[in-house]
Order: C-alpha cells, then structure tokens, then sequence
C-alpha cells in the first residue's frame, strides 16, 4: 500500500512530485512551518486545503531567522510527532529538507526588504525578516504552489511575505490564517510548550489585557494612554517584560496617533526569556 503521507527531503524530490501533480492538473498549496505542529498549523492545512487539490507542508526550523542567543538549538522538533498530526488532515505530502539541501556550502544570497522590516519585531530581532524572506523564498520557488498560507499570529510576518511576493512578482496568491487561541484565549504557538504551569496561567492574561485595550481605545482613551495602561497592566500580572503594545495601521503597521478603521493592537511580552505574540482587530466602534 503506498505511503499516506511520504516525507520528502530533497528539492529534486519535491519537483519530481510537484511536476507530476500538475501534469495531472491538480493545482498546489504549501504551508510552510518549522514544525512542532499545534492546532494553528492543523487549522491552515485545512483551510488551504479548500484552496488547491493537493497541500504540502514543509517543516524546516530556519536558521537563518534566529538571532544571537535565540533558541535555535532548544526548538522544538518532533517530525514523528508532526506527521502523526497531519495524517487527520488532507495534507498529501510533508517537504522536510536538510539545513544543508536549503543553505549548501557556498550559499551566499538574501532577500531583503525596506521599511516594514524594520519596526516592530524587526527592531527587536535584527534580520529576523531576511531570514524569513530568504527562506519563504526558496519554499515558494522549490514547490512552486497555486497559493500558500501564513497564520495571522505572526502578522507582521505575513505582512512582509505579501510584500516580496508582490514586489518580485513571484506567482503565488497569499491567503493569511485565522489566529487560533487555545481555551482561555492565548494565540497557539509552538513557544507556548516552553511555560512552566505558573508561566501558563500568567500568559493567559495576555489576551485579556489587550482586549481591555480594546475597549478603552473604542470608549475614548487616547492611544498612547491605552497601549501605556495595558504595557503596566502586562507588568503587573507577571509578565517580565514587554516588547511593545502598540495600536497601528493594519496594512502598513505604523503607529497610529488616533483611531481610524483597519487598526490592530499587535504586542510582544517577555515570560522567562519566553516571547509571546498577540495581535487583534480593532472593529470600528
Ligand atoms: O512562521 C514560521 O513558522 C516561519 O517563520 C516560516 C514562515 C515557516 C519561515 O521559516
């Protein structure tokens, strides 16, 4: 019987197949990840499953995205695990390369952006984002997919794939995925393993205070109050520390003085060196 589910390592593997499908006019998604699957990464293969007749995911913890002291080494990888999982999804096919396939001796190339990349997490995390581009790049080149999806966790992110794809004209359609929360509201993310039970409970808290930022933006105080108020109350619940809580333009993510409509609260708080992501939609009032 022929294998459900075959994981595939090399580009020339992955071309093979992709060739194949598309000789048989099957059209193609891919979900790139780095693995260590939850039900946010499940909740995009089947919603790009709508999209395209046959889903790739590609697991690959990219070095290139981490920085300095970051926790490439300590990232979870659990490929047995993953595949477990996504054999009760349609996914038909996992691309699951070697650091070698992706950056050969001699690699020596970077896709690098302007602007949006250097705010935000591209402040906190310098040449996060070439990491990112660079390899989101390769991905989208190697399996040359109809369309691709990336979770609206890391919006920010999102929003620079939707920029190099567009300014290099690479022909794929970009779809952004729900963000996905476990029972008490916080975003799902592989780096949620990392908390201790105390840890947990505190990051539960995340969600809840930028929805109070929320309503007081909505019920009249200032921007700068609010973002001010909920970077105290993150503080105070236990956090250790916060990035950034800011209220910006959802297209362009600067930081807006007053509230118009497409706003987003995007913030990142620190627990035991563990940084976690939140965003939402600020519905006009
Ligand atoms: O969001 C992620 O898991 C990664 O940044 C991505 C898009 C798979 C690139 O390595």
């Amino acid at each position: 019987m022929s294998d459900p589910l075959p994981i595939i390592r090399t580009i020339s593997q992955l071309r093979a197949q992709v060739t194949a499908w598309k000789a048989a006019g099957h059209t193609i998604g891919l979900v790139p990840t780095m693995g260590a699957l939850h039900h946010g990464h499940l909740s995009l293969v089947n919603a790009i499953s709508k999209h395209a007749d046959k889903t790739i995911v590609s697991i690959f913890v990219n070095p290139t995205q981490f920085g300095e002291g970051e926790d490439l080494d300590t990232y979870p990888r659990q490929e047995q695990d993953d595949r477990e999982s996504l054999l009760e999804t349609p996914a038909a096919l996992i691309y699951a390369p070697s650091v070698n396939e992706m950056y050969p001796d001699g690699f020596s190339s970077k896709v690098t952006l302007s602007g949006i990349t250097q705010i935000l997490e591209g402040a906190e995390r310098p040449g996060h984002f070439d990491g990112v581009a660079t390899i989101v790049s390769k991905l989208l080149l190697q399996c040359l997919p109809d369309v691709a999806i990336f979770g609206e966790k890391d919006y920010q992110q999102l929003a620079v794939i939707r920029k190099f794809v567009a300014d290099l004209d690479i022909p794929v359609k970009i779809i952004g995925g729900a963000l996905i929360r476990e029972m008490d509201g916080l975003a799902a993310s592989s780096r949620n393993a990392y908390l201790n039970p105390e840890e947990r409970q505190i990051a539960g808290q995340f969600n809840i205070i930028l929805e109070g930022l929320i309503k007081a933006v909505k019920t009249g105080t200032s921007l700068r109050d609010a973002e001010h108020a909920a970077q105290n109350s993150l503080l105070e619940v236990g956090f250790k520390s916060v990035d950034y809580v800011t209220v910006a333009d959802g297209k362009t993510l600067q930081q807006l003085d007053k509230l118009q409509a497409g706003a987003r609260v995007l913030a990142v708080a620190r627990i035991a060196g563990i940084r976690l992501l939140d965003n939402m939609a600020i519905e006009a009032p």
